[in-house]
């Protein structure tokens, strides 16, 4: 999604903030572009093609500046096309980058037309770049300041003006900004990322901050515009770009790196303590009596699953939303409830505005199981537990969904023991089983070369179902969702008992229908299901656990999985069901790692 980079320095900063944009490029985006200060007057070049294309492009034009920013754009208003790519100029002066999204841009645009302002792209982004020049007398700072206060949405930007030559000012409400502190030179980006190799001292903007940027100098306005100061922290982890190594892709890549992401995620004691949680887990966990989880995608997902385990082990009410309809939803808040958002990036806007609306409603607990340290989310909620996955660049998550549900699985044994529901023998066994995972995932992944026999069949068809029950219902959604988003072909998941009351009428022998078959207490009832299917001549592709008895027959495909792994399994499940997505989608040629029209960091409403 949309990427910002900026610099004020005594150097030329092109190769920074094109470096900079390489590194935000994994997020997805459509247009890029680069502006710099150059003999006094803003000067840009902008490409619908990758960054690779914009530095040539600079290159050749000889591209120079001290002070500039730059942009990656994901589409919201208007085509990707040049005219729309970012930065945006006003009247020649003043240029800007902008993500998020204005909601009342028209009303904007209207205004400033009467003033006299041509509009030349789609974007909403321009009305901030009028706007803040028809504010300006002088003093960019302060007319940035002025410009928010009429703005309406979500939006990080970063705005130079040739009046003030070694001046960027950036603001941020709704959209991740950080500041990267150097000598004598300081930087602007939505992630820290952006500038690893630059700075690794950091100054995480927040809600309503209004920064100034100069070579010596960095001053923050907070949303009051009382002069504010933000902590500086030491962010070593964003070292360099990540190695594809001998994987053709980096989600195939992801897949394989799950063993050790799990084994780095697993907490190191051999009890389960509140405190993995935060310091004031153990007293915050002991006033909860429901827990609210909120999240997006395949982080939704895995808070389904989660649902299975806190209920049955720890017997607590849980409740699982899509953080895009609770927030608009009039809902019954409970004080009492745990509110959970689950997410890789922890910028995802659409989970970061439910959390908010969590808090505004009253619920006092809030906690974040997330995979970036620094990320918004972990810094709004009181506590945290952090997967630990590493970078996960593919659009599609894999390791990130599966660290999701170790650290979910934790959770749930936690609460369990808190709430006195298991035994010591039964937390022993617990651990014991999640040690024990790295192995039984590396068993799971030796199945690749029988999925890419299947992967060819799969990847001739346009439509597919997935089934599974129970704790592997949200298995089956996630399955589903890696297909359709990498290999563009349709696909449903359905609780295996739902098949009669409608999609049966889909089942033909064109219909593959992959089957989730763990050898748990519903697999009487999951064969009758698959029986179901094989009488209208479906073909059936089921990842049957070794102690079901499911065996290859006719229109049934077989992959056998080791044993049951007990409550655990669906970490194991899903596997194979990321492999099958990654190999159809190779088959078909699809760019797996940034399929169209996604991004990896959902940062708009
Ligand atoms: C799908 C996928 C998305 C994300 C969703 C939430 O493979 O990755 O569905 O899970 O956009 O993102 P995070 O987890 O960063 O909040």
């Amino acid at each position: 999604m949309c990427g910002i980079v900026g610099a004020v320095a005594q150097r030329n900063i092109v190769s920074v903030l094109i470096e900079g944009l390489r590194r935000l490029e994994y997020r997805g985006y459509d247009s890029c572009g680069v502006a710099v200060l150059a003999g006094g007057e803003p000067k840009r070049a902008r490409s619908v093609a990758r960054v690779a294309d914009l530095d040539e492009q600079v290159r050749e034009t000889r591209l120079e500046g001290v002070t500039g920013i730059a942009h990656t754009r994901w589409a919201t208003h208007g085509a990707p096309v040049t005219d729309n790519a970012h930065p945006i100029f006003s009247r020649n002066e003043l240029a800007i980058v902008h993500n998020g999204i204005i909601e009342n841009y028209e009303t904007l645009r209207d205004m400033l037309r009467g003033k006299g302002y041509e509009f030349i792209s789609q974007t909403d982004t321009e009305v901030i770049a009028h706007l803040i020049q028809s504010l300006y007398s002088g003093d960019l700072f302060a007319a940035v300041r002025e410009a928010t206060g009429h703005l309406h949405g979500a939006y990080a930007i970063a705005v130079l003006h040739k009046s003030q030559p070694d001046t960027v000012v950036g603001a941020r409400q709704g959209s991740p900004l950080v500041v990267g502190l150097g000598e004598g030179e300081n930087f602007l980006a939505s992630d820290a990322l952006a500038l690893a190799g630059s700075t690794d001292r950091f100054m995480f903007l927040e809600e309503g901050d209004v920064c100034e940027l100069t070579l010596e100098k960095v001053r923050v306005f907070d949303r009051d515009g009382k002069p504010a100061a933000r902590d500086v922290r030491q962010v070593a982890a964003y070292g360099g770009a990540v190695e594809l190594g001998p994987y053709r892709h980096f989600m195939q890549k992801e897949i394989f790196e799950q063993p050790r992401a799990i084994s780095d995620t697993i907490p190191q004691s051999d009890v389960f303590d509140a405190s993995l949680f935060g310091e004031t887990a153990p007293k915050a966990f002991a006033e909860i009596d429901s827990l609210l989880i909120l999240a997006c995608g395949t982080s939704y997902y895995s808070g389904l699953t989660a649902k299975y385990w806190l209920e049955s082990i720890a017997k607590i009410p849980t409740q699982v939303e899509i953080a895009s309809e609770y927030r608009y939803r009039d809902s019954v808040p409970n004080p009492k409830s745990l509110v959970v958002v689950i997410s890789q990036s922890g910028e995802t806007a659409d989970t970061i505005a439910a959390l908010k609306h969590a808090q505004s409603l009253g619920h006092k607990h809030t906690l974040s199981v997330c995979n970036v340290a620094t990320s918004a989310m972990v810094r709004m909620t009181e506590l945290s537990f952090l997967t630990h996955a590493g970078r996960e660049i593919g659009v599609a998550s894999t390791k990130a969904f599966t660290t999701q549900l170790v650290a979910l699985f934790v959770l749930a044994a936690t609460l369990g023991k808190m709430r006195g529901n298991i035994s010591a023998k039964q937390e022993a066994d617990y651990i014991r089983q999640l040690r024990h995972l790295p192995a039984a995932l590396n068993s799971v992944l030796a199945l690749e070369p029988q999925i890419i026999a299947w992967s060819e069949e799969f990847s001739r068809k346009e439509n597919a179902l997935f089934l599974g029950r129970g704790l592997h219902y949200p298995i089956a959604l996630e399955g589903a969702l890696k297909l359709k988003e990498i290999s563009y072909i349709h696909a449903e998941a359905y609780p295996a008992g739902e098949l009669k009351h409608g999609p049966l009428a889909l089942v033909t022998e064109a219909m593959p229908v992959v089957t989730v078959a763990p050898n748990d207490a519903l697999l009487e009832k999951l064969k009758s299901n698959i029986q179901e299917v094989r009488a209208r001549g479906g073909q059936l592709y089921v990842f049957a656990d070794a102690d079901t008895k499911i065996v290859n027959d006719e229109g049934l495909h077989v992959i056998r999985m080791p044993e049951h792994y007990g409550l655990l399994s669906p970490i194991l499940h899903v596997v194979p069901l990321q492999l099958l997505a990654y190999h159809t989608a190779c088959s078909r040629g699809t760019d797996v790692d940034k399929p169209r029209n996604l991004a990896k960091s959902v940062t708009v409403e």
